[in-house]
């Protein structure tokens, strides 16, 4: 059967286009799409990928992800730095799940430097742009099996 992986983009990811370039350059969220997509491809897995600006939407999503036993990867953009209500979620999940980020918020303004969530994934992804998420999804396809 093929391998299902859910991946949640958070708050802010689908207007890359209006954000600081220094840290996120010329991609938007187009881009991480169809660089999911074709990893995805290349892989022979299947992803649902989605975003939403929306904490409540995002913790739906995580009890889905937790009910089907789907492995995630998972950029909570910046809930990563204060959301417990998220980081709780995570917790339920019952397959393997990693944490992405296209920047790396260790080397960007102290409040990024503290993730809740990296302590309750398999691990953490950051500072590669697009590859963050194809390196994601190469490792996540690893823990599966
Ligand atoms: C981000 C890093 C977060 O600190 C920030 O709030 C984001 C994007 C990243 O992918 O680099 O929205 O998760």
């Amino acid at each position: 059967m093929q391998m299902k992986v859910m991946v949640i983009n958070g708050p802010n990811l689908g207007r890359l286009d209006l954000r600081e370039k220094n840290f996120y350059g010329d991609i938007n969220y187009a881009d991480i799409e169809s660089a999911i997509q074709s990893q995805a491809q290349s892989l022979g897995i299947y992803v649902d990928i989605r975003q939403s600006n929306d904490e409540a939407e995002i913790i739906s999503w995580l009890h889905e992800a937790a009910e089907q036993k789907m492995p995630l990867i998972f950029n909570p953009a910046a809930f990563t730095h204060y959301s417990y209500a998220i980081r709780d979620a995570v917790v339920m999940l019952k397959a393997p799940s990693i944490e992405v980020h296209l920047s790396n918020p260790l080397s960007r303004e102290e409040f990024r430097h503290t993730s809740v969530i990296s302590g309750v994934v398999n691990g953490t992804i950051a500072g590669f742009g697009l590859d963050s998420y194809r390196l994601a999804l190469t490792q996540i396809t690893k823990l599966v099996k």
